[in-house]
């Protein structure tokens, strides 16, 4: 059952290009430039007229909430607020008929996820469901949605689920740019034949798999890990945190980059490994100055790069790869050297890694 893998998480981990793929199937259609989502039909004009989205969820669904945030804002030009699920729900939220709430779950039973679409119910709100598992409690209360068909997934760490959510959340919002015209043809083209390509370029970037294990050789006795990254890669450093902190048990913080400097940089000693996220995007140039900051106060530097990067391996300490992709699809390449980071140290230290202690797979209480 776990296909020859040692654990679930790793085999899941691995069957990404495929996974993603599978989330594509039937619904991208690069070279006629069509997307086609079964599942939002009947509410696509509500969701093209609204004037802000709420996205609600909990853990690793709620990094891909942000990122989300980025991609809406960036090619629909709508307001997107992402809320902690459980926040949102206990804090009287002003919710108005017609508003949109977009709700991600892989398990489509986290307890708070759920009480949250209720709450926007009662209250007139339109909600979609972005989920993994058919005919779980969210899909059922969701107005419409769309499934993630990433095959279920068993490791308590979130790994495919991710990336599928990301691929879903994507092909949703650049069909509803295209529909509003807050998207120049030539770009959504581009983009999706670059969406079409991430399968291959995911297992290319899995093929980094021996030099990760190596690292982390270097790095499994830890006591802390800070992870930054810019833009679309900020939410990947949050989520990088998270695998680690959650598998291995090493106390681990994500960060947006240029906030280092308002408190975390007074951390940083030859002790404190730090993983940035810095593929070549938008921020580069910025990012790059943060990676000095940290060297010139000794701290030991893993970077994510691009493919052919000569600037960073002279300053980083050590530089995995990932190939080059559009910034707004990074996330679905550059989280996956994070996962396999969190695994190795994990599996190093003896954990175990698919069932860590006082976790379950679902959160069905509050
Ligand atoms: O099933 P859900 O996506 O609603 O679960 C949300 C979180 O409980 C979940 O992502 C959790 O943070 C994972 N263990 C992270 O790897």
């Amino acid at each position: 059952e776990k296909g020859g893998y040692e654990h679930f998480m790793l085999k899941e981990i691995f069957e990404q290009p495929k996974s993603i793929a599978d989330c594509m199937r039937g619904r991208l259609n690069a070279s006629a430039g069509e997307l086609t989502l079964g599942g939002i039909q009947n509410y696509a004009e509500a969701l093209a007229q609204a004037d802000r989205i709420i996205i609600v969820a909990c853990g690793t669904s709620w990094h891909a909430g942000l990122v989300a945030e980025y991609f809406i804002e960036d090619m629909c030009r709508i307001p997107v607020e992402v809320e902690y699920a459980s926040e949102f729900r206990y804090r009287n939220p002003v919710i108005k008929e017609g508003d949109i709430l977009i709700a991600i779950s892989q398990s489509g039973e986290t307890a708070d996820t759920l009480a949250a679409i209720e709450l926007a119910k009662a209250k007139g709100a339109i909600v979609f469901g972005i989920v993994n598992t058919v005919g779980s409690s969210i899909a059922r209360a969701t107005h419409e949605g769309a499934y993630l068909h990433a095959g279920p997934e068993i490791g308590v760490a979130s790994t495919k689920a991710f990336t599928a959510q990301l691929t879903v959340l994507i092909m949703v919002f650049l069909k509803l740019a295209k529909r509003k015209g807050t998207i120049a043809e030539s770009r959504f083209r581009e983009l999706l034949i670059e969406l079409e390509s991430v399968p291959q370029k995911v297992e290319k970037a899995l093929k980094s798999d021996d030099q990760i294990r190596e690292i982390s050789e270097l790095f499994k006795d830890a006591h802390n890990f800070l992870y930054l990254g810019r833009g679309y890669n900020f939410p990947v450093a949050l989520e990088g945190a998270l695998k680690l902190k959650e598998i291995s048990y090493i106390h681990a913080e994500g960060y947006p980059a240029a906030e280092m400097k308002h408190g975390p940089i007074a951390l940083i000693d030859e002790n404190m490994p730090v993983v940035f996220i810095a593929t070549r995007d938008s921020s580069y140039d910025k990012i790059v100055s943060n990676i000095q900051e940290v060297k010139s106060r000794k701290g030991k530097v893993i970077a994510i790069v691009t493919e052919g990067d000569v600037l960073i391996p002279k300053m980083a300490d050590f530089v995995i790869e990932v190939p080059a992709t559009h910034e707004a699809l990074m996330p679905l390449v550059s989280v996956i050297p994070l996962q396999l980071l969190s695994y190795h140290i994990a599996l190093m230290r003896g954990c175990n890694v698919d069932q860590p202690r006082n976790l379950a797979k679902s959160v069905t209480v509050e």
